[in-house]
Formats: C-alpha cells, sequence, structure tokens
C-alpha cells in the first residue's frame, strides 16, 4: 500500500513512518516543520533503511496537495497534520480553527477531485468531553469540548462523517478511520526518535523525562486532591509505537471498507500520575523531584479508552506496559537531552 502521512515529520507521524514501512507498505510524507524537524525523517530512513518521499508543504495549501496528492497518488492518507496544544488553542483559537478544519477540507476537495478514497485521521479522546464516564467506548455521544483544540477534532469528525455519508451516492465512495488517541508517550526503542516538544513542555511524559534529565528542577503535580486512589488524575498512557501499529491496522482496515469507522486507540489501563513518577523513577535509576500543586483548569479526573473494538475490528490491541514505555522516553531524552536539536 501506498500511503500519505500529513504531519508525518511530528511526534506519531515519524513513529507511524516506520511501523508502516516495517509492516510492507510505502511511505511520504508532508510537513511544513511548524512543530517538527525534517532530522525525524532522516532519523526514521537511518532506522529503516528506506528512502521516505518528504516534501515541505502546508496541507492546507489546495494547489501544493493537489500537486503532491496528483504525484503519489496514496491509497490511503493519513492526517496528522495539526496543532495540538491546548493552552496556546484557548489564545489562538482563530489559528486553530484556521488551521487544523483547512487542512482537511483541502484534503477532501483534492481527493474527490483526483479520485481518491482512503482517509485516516487523528482524533482524541478529547472529544468524550467532561460528562462521560471511562471506560470511553466509542458508542458513547460525544461531549462538549473544554477548548478550542478539542472543539477542532470535535468538528473535523463531523467533517469527515458528512463527507463519507455524502460520498455513499457517488462514483468514489469514502472509507474514513477516524482515530481517538488517549495520552500517547514513550519513543521508538532505538532512542534515535521520539517527542520534541518546543518550549515549557504541557504534557506530562515530557516534563518528567525533562526533569529526570535535569533540564528542568521538578515537576509539579496539578492537584492531588482527586476522588482517585492516591488523589492524582488517572490516564491511558500508551506506548507510541503501539499507536503506530494501530494506524497499519487502520490503514488496512480504511483500503478494505467504505463509510466512516471509529476507534479508541487506547490500552484500557489507567495509571496516576504518581504511578508515572514512580514509573519513570525506575527505568532513569533517580528519583523525578515532584511537587504538589493546585489542580489544572479543564483537566477531567479520569480518562481511559474501551479498547475492545479495535481489538475485535482490526485485530490490534496494545501490546506494552509503562515499564517499556518510560524505559523507550528515557532512553530518548537521556541520549537527545535537546530533542533534535543538538
Ligand atoms: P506534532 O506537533 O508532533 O505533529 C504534528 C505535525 O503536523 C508537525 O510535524 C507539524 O509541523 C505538522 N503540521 C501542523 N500544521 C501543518 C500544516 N498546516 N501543514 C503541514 N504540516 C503541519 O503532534 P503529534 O503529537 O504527532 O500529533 C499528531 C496528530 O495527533 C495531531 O493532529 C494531534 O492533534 C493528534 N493527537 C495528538 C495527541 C498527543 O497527545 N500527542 C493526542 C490526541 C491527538
Ligand atoms: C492533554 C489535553 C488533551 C489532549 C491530551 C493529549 C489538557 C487539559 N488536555 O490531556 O486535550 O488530548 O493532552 O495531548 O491539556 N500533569 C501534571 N503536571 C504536569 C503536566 C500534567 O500533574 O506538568 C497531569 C495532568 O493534570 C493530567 C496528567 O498529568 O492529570 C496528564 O496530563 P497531560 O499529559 O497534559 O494530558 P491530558 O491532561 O490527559
Amino acid at each position: 500500500m501506498r500511503t500519505l502521512l500529513t504531519g508525518g515529520a511530528g511526534y506519531i507521524g515519524s513513529h507511524t513512518a516506520i511501523a508502516m514501512i516495517e509492516a510492507g507498505h510505502e511511505v511520504a510524507v508532508v510537513d511544513n516543520y511548524y512543530n517538527s524537524s525534517p532530522e525525524a525523517i532522516r532519523r526514521v530512513e537511518q532506522i529503516t533503511g528506506k528512502k521516505i518521499a518528504l516534501y515541505e508543504a502546508d496541507s492546507a495549501d489546495k494547489d501544493r496537495m493537489r500537486e503532491i496528492l496528483a504525484k503519489e497518488r496514496p491509497d490511503c492518507i493519513i492526517h496528522f497534520a495539526g496543532l495540538k496544544a491546548v493552552g496556546e488553542s484557548v489564545a489562538k483559537p482563530v489559528e486553530y480553527y484556521r488551521n487544523n478544519i483547512d487542512t482537511t477540507l483541502t484534503l477532501l476537495e483534492c481527493m474527490k477531485e483526483l479520485g481518491l478514497t482512503n482517509f485516516v485521521f487523528s482524533s482524541s479522546a478529547t472529544v468524550y468531553g467532561e460528562d462521560n464516564i471511562p471506560p470511553f467506548t466509542e458508542t458513547m455521544p460525544k461531549g462538549a469540548c473544554t477548548n478550542p483544540y478539542g472543539w477542532t477534532k470535535w468538528m473535523q469528525e463531523q467533517i469527515l462523517r458528512d463527507a463519507a455519508f455524502a460520498s455513499e451516492k457517488e462514483d468514489s465512495k469514502l472509507s474514513v478511520v477516524l482515530l481517538r488517541y488517549f495520552n500517547p508517550v514513550g519513543a521508538h526503542e532505538s532512542g534515535l526518535i521520539g517527542e520534541d516538544p518546543q518550549g515549557i513542555p504541557n504534557n506530562l511524559m515530557p516534563y518528567i523525562s525533562q526533569v529526570a534529565v535535569r533540564r528542568r528542577d521538578h515537576l509539579t503535580v496539578f492537584g492531588d486532591d482527586y476522588d482517585t486512589p492516591d488523589g492524582t488524575c488517572r490516564r491511558d498512557y500508551i506506548h507510541v509505537m503501539d499507536l503506530a501499529e494501530g494506524h497499519v491496522a487502520a490503514a488496512e482496515y480504511a483500503v478494505n471498507n467504505k463509510g466512516t469507522e471509529v476507534f479508541n486507540l487506547g490500552t484500557g489501563n489507567p495509571y496516576s500520575v504518581l504511578d508515572m513518577v514512580k514509573a519513570f523513577s525506575n527505568a532513569c535509576g533517580h528519583p523525578v523531584k515532584y511537587e504538589i500543586g493546585p489542580r489544572r483548569a479543564g483537566d477531567v479526573q479520569d480518562s481511559w479508552a474501551n479498547a475492545d473494538k479495535a481489538k475485535e475490528v482490526l485485530g490490534w490491541e496494545a501490546k506494552r506496559g509503562i515499564d517499556e514505555i518510560c524505559r523507550d522516553a528515557w532512553n530518548w531524552q537521556s541520549h537527545n537531552p535537546n530533542g533534535y536539536d543538538k
């Protein structure tokens, strides 16, 4: 299968490129490097020994995307490109709606013109909102999101569903797979690629990693007064290579089916913030310093997946646990303390 990964130089895209190549598929990547570096793709080539067609382009640019898609004619597009920082989306909502929604609309328009039909989309567990109770199943209604980033995912899911539904009456019937990721963490076991956030990390695992490598003094735990066993929030942390392998299964499903399907990509196992601090301390061999701080606005207490559907329909399930997650995150961070900038 020929695949095209928008945002493929980013964290999840670069790991998915490896999993795709290892499964015997071809990979082309489009990225504007807003939040990434072509060095990630160079390293994917080093790991896999395969050449990747790499295009520097904005996925919302219709002329460029038409040209690239006409040349590559992918059997499946996997659309990772997007802005993803929750806090920034509150400060810059228009940029978030413009970038995230325009990229999806542009791709749909180009696909229609070129007769391309298969699409996998990076959605998020954030679409379950605050009122559903975990474990989240795909049949639960989407909830109200707590920030513009979440709404862009919610809206893109809707746009894609509507486009697939309308295409049922057309010659080129779309196949859309919506993947709701839980908390992607960890790195490729080679330690050559991993998560490389710009500035101060917003998310837990990159923050812990930077404390462990002594780039930051300590982690602030956002609240220990939740109604959970240790008082800290619980999440479903999924190894990024498990997530990457989920995309292989999803793309193979997309090319063999029509209509819209949605899958949770999670492990089904919740871990608290303090569980993750402990597991990381074991992996790096010294205690990760932390202090308890106030709750973070917008945080939900609990979020984890019911991951049965992906297992039943895609034959995929997460295989790696939190010890492997922390081992691989530490391997990446300790060998690349400043990410891709040496
Ligand atoms: P990332 O920022 O590392 O990767 C996104 C990539 O898209 C970057 O390389 C960026 O440069 C590129 N990009 C952004 N806008 C673009 C545009 N207009 N044209 C071309 N390239 C563009 O993020 P990630 O963690 O790899 O996330 C990938 C996708 O998964 C995103 O859509 C994100 O919202 C979604 N997602 C991520 C998480 C997570 O925790 N990492 C969770 C749920 C969903
Ligand atoms: C965040 C986003 C969510 C997005 C997800 C994956 C918010 C409110 N939500 O979710 O929309 O889909 O990332 O990218 O930002 N924590 C600390 N200290 C820190 C950082 C985090 O204690 O410095 C805690 C948080 O309170 C949370 C857990 O660690 O309980 C995980 O946080 P994070 O990695 O930011 O992910 P989510 O909150 O699940």
